[in-house]
């Protein structure tokens, strides 16, 4: 039986993490495994920045955002050399699984790792894009939504005092399914996302039509990794409307960060909890997820290449039910 592994946060932090690191130290320490965590991810990897962790370690932290591992983006770990470094690290520690929790990146770097060194790994999703197939969950999704609506939600407020029109732009790399939940969950009259073309006419089409039948405030949520973009939006919308006060908004990293929900508590803990039990079954190079409420697995290569495509019938909705 497996007897050490280690765990690892990368890339970008989620709120949740902080959940699934203690139900893997925890579950792996009840299973009689010893357990190790990695600081700064793949980078300490490669800096040996790695310790032996016990229960009380994960103690008072899962109500917390960020992660009590830190995490960073290694651009050492792209190299083979860097990797060679990580796994004789690893080696040297007596370690014999590994748990990744991160992004499509940093599974990249894992199956790198798996392939050139066999070292089992199971990766956790955590990220607040959501932009990873094989799971409809990722760690950090639902709190940074819930960030953006209360966000949202405070500047509708003095939109509507104002009579303004305001373009909010929130995160998610090259997804919109942040844009579009935050977008519905506060009846936004637009959500603009990177998997469909923006066509800036439709936009200002609707928004003269509101204008006429006196529908004055106006939110357009909109993805960062929009095709068009929401500063050039404001800017070609306020030369379009002139009379009208227009306003952008950058949520930014304030979606990244707080105290995690109770789903995201949750979930997370579910996915660390199994990760361990996956490892302890001899599985490798794949990713526990949860799908329809279940948990489920998928080959580590396969769930990076694309994310779930967005659903028509939510964007067709947006605008039906801010009518
Ligand atoms: O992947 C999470 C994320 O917050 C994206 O939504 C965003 O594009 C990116 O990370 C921001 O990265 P950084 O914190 O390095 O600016």
């Amino acid at each position: 039986m497996i007897q050490k592994i280690a765990v690892l946060t990368s890339g970008g932090d989620a709120p949740g993490m902080n959940a699934a690191i203690r139900a893997v130290v925890r579950t792996a320490i009840y299973h009689g495994i010893a357990v190790m965590g990695v600081r700064y991810g793949y980078q300490g990897l490669i800096d040996d920045d790695i310790f032996p962790m016990e229960s009380r370690d994960v103690a008072n932290i899962i109500q917390m955002g960020g992660t009590m591992l830190k995490t960073a983006r290694s651009k050492d770990f792209m190299t083979e050399e860097g990797r060679s470094k990580a796994a004789a690290n690893l080696k040297k520690h007596g370690v014999e699984g590994l748990v990744v929790i991160g992004g499509d990146g940093s599974f990249r770097g894992a199956c790198a790792l798996h392939a050139e060194h066999q070292m089992p790994i199971i990766g956790i999703p955590g990220t607040i894009d959501k932009d990873i197939s094989g799971t409809d969950y990722t760690i950090g999704f639902d709190t940074a939504v819930n960030t953006a609506i209360e966000a949202i939600d405070k500047i509708r407020d003095t939109a509507a005092a104002h009579d303004r029109l305001f373009i909010i732009e929130v995160m998610g790399r090259d997804a919109g399914y942040i844009a579009l939940n935050s977008g519905i969950a506060t009846g936004a009259e637009s959500v603009l996302v990177p998997e469909r073309i923006t066509n800036v006419e439709r936009v200002a089409a609707m928004i003269d039509y509101d204008q006429k039948r006196r529908k004055n405030v106006h939110i357009i949520v909109v993805a960062e990794g929009d095709d068009f973009g929401a500063e050039p939006l404001t800017h070609v919308l306020q030369h379009k409307f002139p009379a009208m006060e227009i306003r952008h908004t950058v949520l930014g990293h304030i979606q990244r960060g707080g105290s995690p929900t109770y789903y995201d508590r949750v979930q997370a803990s579910r996915l660390g909890y199994h990760a361990v039990l996956a490892l302890k079954e001899g599985k490798s190079q794949e990713m526990v997820g949860i799908v329809n409420n279940h948990i489920a697995f998928a080959h580590m290569d396969s769930v990076v290449k694309k994310h779930q495509p967005i659903d028509d019938d939510l964007l067709d909705m947006v605008r039906v039910l801010s009518s």
